[in-house]
């Protein structure tokens, strides 16, 4: 296990779509392994979830989870879950205003509006195929995390960038006026 650097905004690897894996790759140790050590650095840095793009690989694996996070302590919990070539499919036009932040964009946070409800269709970790149906906070995140892997990051969402705000700030005029989010 090994906690992996986090690139931040600007350098380019978090702008490049990354590239989908075969079955085989998935099974491959290196795979596994890598795997792994997204999941540890995810957890070391409190992230809702994290993308291979952001510790500088291009392939299609991301990882989501919620316990408990300091970052995110009104959020509902989200079971560990490792989504490799992650397909996310809006299953209504409507859409939700919440604020997220994001490890590649250290100490900010900004409102980004997100489908409430997504089928996320992704390979497992054991290279199984599964569909999931996502509501609320799973459905944000689970947008969040794929849009990395085709290079976007959540200030491309943004409709009005004036809520993007530093955390110090962000806790003194804004926490508690929108819902918050990820
Ligand atoms: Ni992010």
């Amino acid at each position: 296990m090994a906690i992996l650097k986090v690139a931040r905004l600007g350098h380019p690897v978090l702008r490049q779509p990354a590239r989908p894996l075969s079955p085989e790759e998935i099974l491959a140790p290196e795979t596994q392994q890598f795997i792994d050590d997204l999941i540890e650095t995810m957890r070391e840095y409190d992230g809702a979830g994290l993308a291979a793009n952001q510790v500088h690989v291009l392939k299609q694996i991301a990882v989501i989870e919620v316990q408990a996070n300091p970052r995110y302590p009104d959020a509902p919990e989200i079971p560990l879950t490792v989504i490799i070539n992650p397909v996310v499919t809006p299953l209504t036009d409507e859409m939700e205003d919440g604020w997220e932040g994001c490890l590649s964009v250290p100490d900010m946070r900004g409102v980004v509006p997100r489908h409430t409800a997504v089928r996320l269709e992704f390979h497992d970790r054991e290279g199984a195929r599964q569909v999931v149906d996502a509501k609320d906070f799973f459905a944000r995140v689970a947008q969040h995390e794929t849009d990395h892997l085709n290079g976007h990051v959540y200030l491309d969402r943004m409709r009005d960038l004036s809520t993007l705000s530093h955390i110090a700030e962000w806790q003194r005029y804004w926490l508690g006026v929108r819902e918050q989010g990820d």
